[in-house]
């Protein structure tokens, strides 16, 4: 299946920068007090991109060799992807208070930011890893 890593890495950024993006854009106006960020198609199509997303990422992880996550940027990125994933889910629809919704919404951007980065340069420490590594 090795042949096929770059169009699985493809697809996989391409669903990351979708994900993000439509996080973002729900995240904005649900907190401006929008209704359709929580409409059944949006929702459906936001589990979509995330599934599409999942599952190149985990074929990327059976095609890769293991050596390639040995200093634990993938372990690092794994448990940040719950802790957005968490936030998320605050942010949206569990946050008691607009307070803790929008806290959550912009710690949950930040955390986004940070797995990019440490996907980017393969390294835990990501965006810093070129001043602090
Ligand atoms: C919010 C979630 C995620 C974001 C923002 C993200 C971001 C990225 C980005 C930007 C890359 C390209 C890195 C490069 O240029 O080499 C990448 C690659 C990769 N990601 Fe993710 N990812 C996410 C979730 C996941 C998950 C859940 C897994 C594992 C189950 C995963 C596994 C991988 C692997 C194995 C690569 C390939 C690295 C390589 O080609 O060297 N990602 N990710």
């Amino acid at each position: 299946m090795i042949e096929f890593y770059p169009q699985i890495r493809h697809v996989h950024i391409g669903a990351v920068i979708l994900s993000g993006s439509l996080f973002a854009l729900r995240g904005a106006f649900a907190l401006a007090g929008a209704r359709w960020p929580h409409a059944a198609p949006v929702r459906y199509l936001s589990y979509t991109i995330d599934t599409t997303l999942l599952t190149a990422a985990l074929m990327l992880v059976s095609i890769l060799p293991g050596a390639l996550f040995a200093n634990g940027w993938l372990a690092t990125k794994l448990v940040l992807v719950v802790v957005y994933v968490v936030l998320g889910v605050l942010a949206m629809k569990r946050g008691r208070t607009r307070a803790i919704r929008t806290g959550c919404y912009v710690a949950a951007l930040l955390v986004f930011a940070t797995i990019y980065g440490i996907a980017r340069m393969h390294h835990p420490l990501g965006w810093l890893y070129p001043w602090l590594g």
